[in-house]
């Protein structure tokens, strides 16, 4: 695809039929995690930095979007001197400039967006504006050869949804969650037992240790391939309220809900694939980096299906997935005068 410098206004190449090699940086920002990566031809990455802010929002038990907001001001310009250190580039080697537009917290976008677009304007090169999911599904294009079509799950802190893939630039939502994201409901479910946060990972952990049949935990019938996730959570609730807080069985109660919400997510996706003759399944997001999930959607591999799925660095918030998308799909926003969204419109 024909993108344009900002300054200039000349034409560049961007995509699988430049014809030359593509130097793409990007930046997130759009949660808790600072990010600066360079890729090359989307599939290659020559840098990946991520600053992490865990370890502050640790403390008040969930992101605070105004510090999170200050302490990507204080990281930014680490992490892009950082990519641009780590991969031997300078500005004047790099093919275009990436950022997320949205959805994600508004202050802490501003902060990478508004980043991108300098650099794109002091280098005189073009700016892609990135959609952080389609960025989440463009992680599995990273190192490997996968090409649409195929069918995927993303599994993220804020959505759940079920994605049919034609093409780089054309997808189709055809199911999603009515209520919590899956995310949602790990982070949720992780706080009620009394696991710190991050939610999702420390739960996950602690299911390993658990027996999943312990607790018979309900699977939401929902029409279609539409999930509802906030049942579920007031059912491990109520389960918790049985028991006394000393005696609670924490792994068995992880283990059950871990149990219980990747069964639901592989029988939505094998839903979803018998309607349709695609052999590509390829899960994203941060929760795509369960140990359960991943079993059980790479299960689908002894039923003929190829499965993708990132490695676990790029499952979670990173910039190489947004310069991945950035290089594969066009359907991006490309004015410089793009504003952050939060959420999906
Ligand atoms: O994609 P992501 O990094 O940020 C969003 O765009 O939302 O996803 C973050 C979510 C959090 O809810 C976190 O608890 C969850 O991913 N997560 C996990 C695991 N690793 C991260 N959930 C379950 N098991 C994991 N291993
Ligand atoms: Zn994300």
């Amino acid at each position: 695809m024909t993108r344009h410098t900002l300054f200039s206004n000349t034409p560049v190449e961007i995509g699988e039929n430049s014809g030359k090699d593509n130097y793409i940086m990007a930046i997130e920002s759009s949660c808790d995690e600072t990010a600066c990566a360079i890729v090359k031809n989307g599939r290659e990455v020559v840098a990946n930095i991520v600053a992490s802010q865990i370890k502050t929002h640790a403390k008040f038990g969930g992101v605070i979007p105004e510090i999170a907001a200050r302490e990507h001001l204080d990281a930014i310009n680490v992490v892009i001197e950082e990519a641009f250190q780590q991969s031997g580039l300078t500005g004047k080697d790099i093919t275009a400039f990436a950022g997320t537009v949205g959805p994600g917290l508004v202050g802490c976008l501003l902060v990478g967006l508004n980043a991108a677009k300098t650099l794109a304007l002091a280098y005189d090169k073009p700016f892609i504006g990135v959609n952080h999911l389609n960025a989440h599904l463009c992680a599995n294009y990273i190192d490997t050869d996968l090409k649409p079509p195929f069918m995927a799950l993303l599994v993220s802190g804020g959505h759940t949804q079920i994605i049919d893939v034609e093409s780089y630039s054309k997808q189709t939502i055809i199911g999603e969650t009515i209520d919590d994201a899956v995310g949602e409901a790990y982070d949720k479910v992780a706080r009620l037992i009394g696991l710190p946060y991050p939610g999702g990972p420390k739960l996950d952990k602690m299911a390993q240790e658990g027996n999943p049949l312990a607790f018979s935990l309900p699977q939401a019938r929902v029409d279609g391939f539409n999930f509802s996730f906030s049942g579920l959570k007031t059912a491990v609730l109520r389960l918790v309220k049985s028991f006394n807080d000393k005696d609670l069985p924490v792994a068995d109660i992880c283990a059950s809900f871990q149990e219980c919400v990747s069964s639901t997510l592989l029988n939505k996706v094998k839903k979803a694939l018998s309607e349709t003759n695609y052999k590509q399944v390829v899960i994203a997001g941060g929760v795509a980096a369960n140990s359960e999930i991943r079993k059980k959607i790479f299960s689908l591999e002894n039923e003929g299906y190829k499965v993708y799925a990132p490695p676990m660095k790029f499952c979670t918030d990173n910039a190489a997935m947004v310069a991945a998308c950035a290089y594969f799909n066009t359907n991006t926003f490309d004015d410089i005068n793009v504003e952050v969204f939060s959420r999906v419109k």
